[in-house]
């Protein structure tokens, strides 16, 4: 095995945490195959090769958002969502993550009857399904779409509300996304209150493109102050809103090959993973969308190695701390540590 080789494979072999994981993102051709097979669209491979942005290539950043529509569309039934989470959750185990955070948007799709509530259920039954056969512990974040009304994200904190209670623990957040583009993020400032009043936490995609760096939304969103931040790809070029992040020391989930495919990054060397992890600041290597933009957190590992020069202990080290930033109790994390620990020496001793 060369050096190249060798550091894929200690990437995969690494226990990782997985913070950012959009649902509908993240399903791969295979389960896209499985989907239009079960919606009768298979024969003319309507949407193959349409649904993915390969390697070497970047699209503008309103590309990924045609996708996801593709596959919400493919995947309009509980059943399909619930084989869709089955497939995502084995994937991401197989890569050696071994504590998931999905999140997704509850849909309401009255043709074929799946409403919010069963959209969460077929999730919850599928990580349940999951839960003795896969090795990775699963929890689940319901997101906000920046599209929807107010009324309908006041309904997700709700569900959220409800199910965190139903599902033992397993629902325990709310995302704030969608494109970044389309609407004020300050439109979900009290419902944002309202999750945080009932005992969710918050990962808010902050400052995504250019101009949020000095939209109002991104100072408010930021006072919230939320649990962990999604990119934030643009603070840094805002002395005040980078001076809140840091003075709070809120996470960042930072995602190297969504943000250059989606080209809101020029390059991974120029990747904002550098400025915040030389300052020391917590940060979270996670894929956002890996079917989408066709990758693996394994490969995420690898290419902050290669391009940042960071060494097998720093890339343990990255991956260790970020237990502390999951939305897991206490217990887990303890848990999560001891079975980061029991993988360490082997680990680090093999070349
Ligand atoms: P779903 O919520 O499981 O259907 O996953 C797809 C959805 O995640 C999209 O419709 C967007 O709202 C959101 N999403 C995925 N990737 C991104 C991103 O990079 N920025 C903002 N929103 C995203
Ligand atoms: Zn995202």
């Amino acid at each position: 095995m060369d050096e190249a080789e060798g550091l894929a494979e200690f990437c995969r072999r690494l226990p990782k945490a997985e913070l950012h994981a959009h649902l509908s993102g993240s399903v791969t051709e295979a389960t896209i195959q499985k989907l239009q097979v079960k919606k009768g669209v298979a024969p003319d491979h309507a949407h193959q090769g349409d649904t993915s942005i390969g390697k070497g290539e970047t699209r503008q950043l309103q590309e990924p958002f045609r996708i996801f529509k593709i596959i919400q569309e493919l995947s309009d039934t509980e059943e399909a969502i619930f084989m869709m989470t089955e497939d995502v959750i084995s994937e991401f185990a197989a890569d050696g993550v071994r504590y998931l955070e999905l999140r997704s948007t509850p849909r309401h799709v009255p043709h074929t009857g799946m409403t919010p509530s069963s959209y969460v259920e077929s999730i919850l039954s599928a990580i349940q399904t999951c839960k003795d056969r896969e090795d990775v512990v699963v929890r689940l974040l319901l997101a906000i779409d920046r599209r929807q009304s107010v009324e309908t994200a006041m309904n997700t904190v709700r569900l959220a509300q409800e199910y965190a209670l139903r599902s033992h623990g397993v629902v325990v957040g709310i995302d704030l996304s969608g494109n970044p583009a389309v609407g004020d993020g300050r439109d979900f400032i009290p419902v944002l209150k309202e999750a945080q009043n009932c005992g969710l936490k918050l990962a808010l995609h902050i400052a995504e493109i250019s101009q949020q760096a000095t939209a109002p939304e991104t100072g408010a969103l930021l006072l919230l102050p939320p649990d962990r931040v999604g990119h934030g790809t643009f603070i840094h070029h805002n002395p005040d809103l980078a001076a809140m992040v840091a003075d709070k020391n809120i996470p960042l989930e930072l995602c190297l090959t969504s943000n250059v495919k989606a080209q809101t990054v020029a390059s991974y060397g120029e990747h904002h993973f550098q400025h915040w992890y030389s300052r020391k600041h917590p940060c979270v290597l996670c894929t956002d969308d890996k079917g989408v933009f066709c990758t693996t957190l394994s490969e995420e590992y690898r290419l902050a190695a290669e391009t940042f020069g960071l060494s097998r202990p720093d890339l343990w080290d990255l991956s260790f701390s970020s237990i502390a930033h999951t939305f897991a109790g206490e217990d887990l994390k303890q848990q999560l540590r001891l079975r980061w620990n029991s993988e360490k020496n082997k680990l680090l001793q093999t070349r």
